[in-house]
């Protein structure tokens, strides 16, 4: 029987996204036959006491999505264990060996990355490291390049690359993959996706929480080392990759891996001009007052809450376009969102503007609050004017839209990480080299920032991070999409 095992079943990731994504697998007859799953934590609960906290967080979850299942809620606890083990000691982990039996394992890591390379050591040592077993890692791995290193050599002492499922959870957001479906599985778009047609693309991963409770590890990664090593850098590998031979996981690996490489590095003399780092102040946000980082963090610190980047990558493709990306908590809205910005009409026949101004071309991947992918165009105003008008209108290109169709319910992203890493498809997951290679260039950044003593900047909360931000693009003309055109 097949079994998966959640280091830090107890956890935070574990109750808020993995079990409950189980639910949802389990309610739609997803999950593999026979599965065990079994929640691993230092904490001496019994298995009982382990279900009443899963149900608390599955319920909450289901019922917010209409989605609640006695019945299904109860083959999922038939399949539940749990063990209390010191993950980090070969002695320790002979229970979880009785309990995994023979079948195939996947080990899935919600715990500190510090906790890492000593749990890798001690399931080899436990045997608990064969050839079928797979082992999936949660980001942060490493703070930077040397200890990401430090890490991923320790797993790969026990574990093959192809074993190894290093998760970022954005590849798992349904439209992240329909960016895919669109740039391949159309032939309109990709003869324009690059520098003649395209002028600047912008990645925004805006969110109105603040950091709160988790400090502690925040204030040692910051906006940069969070979200844009990571997510961010994910999502421009996907826009501007070239086309895959196939689907097959080192086919789409090997393209993202490449726009990684030419990513033009930022030098120190750069940084000021094309990065921006901030940190929020109190100030309101979604109606509420709400306090500065600092006041949650209890003491002044140089972390960054925001980061904006004008990144460049050198390949003939993409040569001439930036790409700004932008992310930050305690902003005005929680809007993730991919844009890509055609050039201008090289004449316009219709005058300047007393028809209306032509707006250019714009192609919005929406990620959330919604899923949606629109495409802004230039029509004629109906009517008998006299002087045919203009006006953009925003075309949707989402499933089901106008189709009649009810559009399915939204999964969690670890929904589907959780099956492809349990069937072994690592399409969806980080290679080492991309996890590299993003260490490297976020490094830079990094190291710019701390040689030339770079401060955040402040913005205060519920605004879109310090008017640098802004000025990144303004001083070539451009500005962020507000969402208001
Ligand atoms: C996590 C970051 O990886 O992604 C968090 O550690 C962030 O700081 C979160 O809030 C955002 O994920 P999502 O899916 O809500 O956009």
């Amino acid at each position: 029987m097949p079994a998966l095992v959640l280091f830090g079943g107890g956890g935070d990731l574990a109750m808020r996204m993995l079990l409950p994504s189980l639910y949802f697998l389990e309610r739609d007859g997803l999950l593999p036959e026979g599965l065990k799953i079994i929640g691993a934590a230092r904490q001496a609960s019994t298995r009982d006491e382990f279900l009443a906290r899963v149900r608390d967080s599955v319920t909450g979850k289901a019922q917010a999505e209409d989605a609640w299942s006695e019945d299904a809620f109860a083959r999922l606890t038939d399949r539940i264990d749990y063990v209390a083990v010191d993950a980090t000691s070969p002695d320790s982990l002979k229970t979880l060996k009785d309990k995994v039996g023979d079948g195939a394992v996947t080990h899935f890591l919600a715990v500190s990355p510090s906790l890492y390379a000593g749990i890798v050591k001690a399931l080899k040592a436990a045997g608990l490291a064969g050839p079928d077993a797979k082992i999936v890692l949660e980001k942060p791995v490493g703070r930077d390049l040397k200890t990401f290193l430090e890490i991923d050599d320790a797993v790969a002492h026990a574990f093959r690359e192809s074993q190894v499922f290093r998760i970022d959870h954005y590849l798992g957001k349904e439209t992240v993959q329909n960016l895919l479906a669109l740039r391949f599985g159309n032939t309109v778009f990709e003869p324009l996706w690059n520098n003649l047609s395209i002028d600047h693309v912008q990645i925004t991963v805006g969110e109105t929480v603040g950091v709160g409770d988790r400090w502690p590890y925040y204030d040692e990664y910051g906006a940069l080392r969070d979200m844009v090593q990571n997510h961010m850098l994910q999502l421009l590998c996907l826009v501007a990759m070239e086309p895959p031979a196939d689907l097959e996981p080192e086919s789409v690996r090997n393209e993202k891996v490449k726009v990684l490489r030419s990513l033009r590095r930022v030098t120190h003399e750069e940084a000021e001009r094309v990065t921006v780092r901030g940190q929020y102040t109190p100030g309101e946000v979604e109606g509420q007052r709400v306090r500065g980082y600092v006041e949650e963090r209890g003491q002044s610190t140089d972390t960054e809450t925001f980061v904006a980047i004008r990144a460049e990558i050198g390949n003939w493709r993409w040569a001439g376009v930036p790409f700004f990306m932008r992310t930050g908590k305690r902003l005005p809205e929680k809007r993730t969102e991919i844009v890509i910005q055609f050039k201008p009409v090289p004449h316009s026949i219709f005058g300047s503007g007393e028809r209306g101004a032509i707006q250019d071309n714009r192609l919005i991947i929406e990620l959330q609050p919604e899923e949606d992918i629109s495409l802004t165009v230039m029509n004629k105003r109906p009517g008998l004017d006299q002087t045919m008008q203009l006006q953009p209108i925003s075309m949707s290109l989402s499933w089901g839209q106008g189709a009649g169709d009810r559009p399915p319910r939204r999964r969690i992203a670890y929904e589907r990480l959780l099956l492809d890493a349990m069937a072994g498809d690592s399409t969806l997951f980080v290679r080492r080299d991309e996890a590299e290679e993003a260490w490297k260039w976020v490094d830079q950044v990094a190291e710019a920032w701390s040689d030339a003593g770079f401060r955040p900047l402040d913005y205060v909360a519920g605004t879109w991070g310090p008017a640098a931000a802004d000025t990144l693009l303004s001083r070539s003309g451009r500005q962020w999409n507000t969402g208001d055109e």
